[in-house]
């Protein structure tokens, strides 16, 4: 018999299940993680077995709100449909643990930097939410003694209290406007609600529960002046009564040389470049809004930060450069406030003078919407409060020229497995494909395999001898390549599946 009932097999934890969890899900669902329970061993996970079936079948989990088939960003946290399918076979066969002597050692977060050894960290001092229902947003000055310009080239937050920082702004202030607010207040740091009260700061970083260390592309960096202090606005959410918060930022410098200055700004913006404003979303209304930029000279971006508040459900941008090429930028068509961050492209974009960005943003002020603070709904305007609009799309940019698109931030096919462990289960293996008509070349393959698809957004998935996954990617329709460099010489399956998890194509392939 053929098919995906013919496995006899069931994954089992400790060959299978527990690598594909130490590594995707684990960092949120720990102890102190923004993930409610922890996922840390086997009984975690046979405890939560079926509802990790259900919440990684459906992608809800790990959350990644991006569609991957609109454009593929750096640093994705996502699971591959096999993943996904171990999960789900190891749920249905009842959650066998297997040899623990077999299984990787779980992982250990006690509190460690990635940047182990940063050039500036600063912690703010000690802070006890005060009793209130509302969303506390408070900004805290870091002085942080930087004798010199420098560029910062990564950007770590470690936050104090997990449970209650639900996300972190940095600006750096060269006017010493916020030390001023911040000394006009007693306690630790100043009330801010949106921006933090100072014309000139500059937003050097952002983070939100889950978010990795961002790393400029090499060459560039975020100027940092000479005595700035940096400012950290911290958003504790309404109910963090009496917690306490000390949450730390690590920053990596340029060591010198040569460096481009970036910048990381809200180019598409809901007022001035807002061609459908203004941002007004009457009571029991569905509303579109548009944003346009056209640049002035050429750029490079380099990330991208989509922001909305509560009743946003959808957001999208592009670019259209002269000439008419579309290029897609994000597009995240469920909006969750919850999941919000500055996603790096896997290369830098660059985009010639007179390109013209676009932004969309779908807000519905209706009933239906399960966001919707108001019941029964009232309008919704642009402002700060949570309860307010906004419509930003935050850039990672510089002066653009057209090499810098050979940068490369990230290319791994899949994100890196914790401590490189690996899946076995050779799922799938015995499925069959009714009708295949992808194209492969060169065959055999060296550095570049080519293949044309079109038959839309799917996986593509290479298996050694057995069964193992060595690559994966998302492929659209037209001519894909897979990158082979890191890929030993052998006989290998390629194999693609559609959304559904459907085989859809496969194919010997040859790596000289
Ligand atoms: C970036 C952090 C993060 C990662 C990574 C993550 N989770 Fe979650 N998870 C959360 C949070 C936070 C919640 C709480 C519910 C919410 O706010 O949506 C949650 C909730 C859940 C739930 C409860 C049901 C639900 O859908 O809300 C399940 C089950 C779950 N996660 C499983 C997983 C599994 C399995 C993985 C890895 C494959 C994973 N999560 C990875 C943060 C994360």
């Amino acid at each position: 018999m053929i098919g995906a009932s013919s496995i006899a097999q069931t994954p089992t934890w400790s060959e299978d299940v527990a690598c594909i969890v130490y590594s995707h899900c684990a960092p949120c669902h720990r102890e102190g993680g923004a993930g409610h329970f922890s996922l840390t061993s086997f009984t975690d996970a046979y405890t939560y077995r079926n509802d990790m079936r259900d919440a990684t079948q459906l992608r809800l989990m790990p959350p990644w709100p991006p569609d991957q088939d609109y454009r593929t960003l750096a640093h994705e946290r996502v699971l591959s449909q096999d993943e996904i399918d171990i999960i789900a076979a190891w749920a249905n066969g009842g959650g066998p643990e297997g040899d623990p002597g077999l299984a990787p050692p779980p992982p250990t977060f006690s509190g460690n930097w990635v940047i182990a050894q940063p050039d500036i960290t600063a912690r703010m001092e000690e802070y006890v939410v005060p009793p209130s229902t509302n969303d506390n947003y408070r900004a805290f000055v870091l002085p942080i003694n930087n004798p010199v310009n420098s560029h910062i080239t990564g950007f770590e937050v470690v936050p104090g209290n997990t449970e209650i920082v639900h996300h972190v702004l940095v600006f750096a202030d060269a006017t010493g406007q916020a030390q001023a607010l911040d000394d006009a207040d007693p306690a630790p740091g100043y009330a801010s609600f949106g921006g933090i009260g100072v014309s000139g700061a500059k937003l050097v970083g952002l983070w939100v529960p889950g978010a990795d260390p961002v790393f400029t592309p090499a060459s560039m960096g975020i100027p940092l002046e000479a005595g700035a202090d940096l400012v950290m606005q911290v958003h504790y959410p309404a109910g963090s009564n009496a917690l306490v918060d000390s949450t730390r930022i690590n920053l990596q410098l340029s060591p010198g040389g040569f460096i481009r200055d970036m910048a990381i700004d809200a180019i598409l913006e809901h007022f001035l470049t807002l061609t459908d404003g203004p941002l007004v979303i009457p009571a029991n209304t569905v509303k579109t809004f548009h944003n346009q930029y056209t640049t002035a000279f050429p750029a490079t971006i380099t990330a991208i930060g989509p922001h909305a508040h509560l009743i946003c459900t959808s957001m999208k941008a592009f670019a259209v450069a002269p000439g008419n090429d579309t290029i897609p930028l994000i597009d995240i068509p469920a909006w969750d406030f919850r999941w919000q961050g500055l996603y790096q492209f896997r290369k830098p974009i660059f985009l010639p003078a007179n390109t013209v960005l676009y932004g969309e943003a779908t807000y519905d002020n209706t009933a239906n919407n399960e966001s919707n603070p108001n019941d029964p709904p009232e309008q919704v305007t642009l402002g700060e409060a949570t309860t307010d609009e906004m419509m930003l799309f935050y850039f990672g940019w510089t002066y653009g020229f057209p090499i810098d698109t050979t940068i490369v931030v990230d290319i791994d096919p899949h994100p890196a497995h914790h401590l490189d462990c690996e899946t076995s289960f050779p799922i799938g293996i015995q499925d069959v494909v009714l009708k295949d008509d992808a194209r492969y070349w060169p065959i055999p393959s060296d550095d570049v395999l080519y293949f044309e698809w079109k038959k839309g957004p799917a996986e593509f998935v290479l298996r050694d001898a057995t069964g193992r996954s060595v690559c994966a990617l998302r492929v659209t329709d037209g001519v894909n390549e897979v990158d082979l460099s890191a890929v030993r010489a052998g006989l290998y399956l390629a194999e693609v599946r559609d959304r559904e998890g459907r085989l859809r194509s496969r194919t010997k392939v040859l790596r000289q």
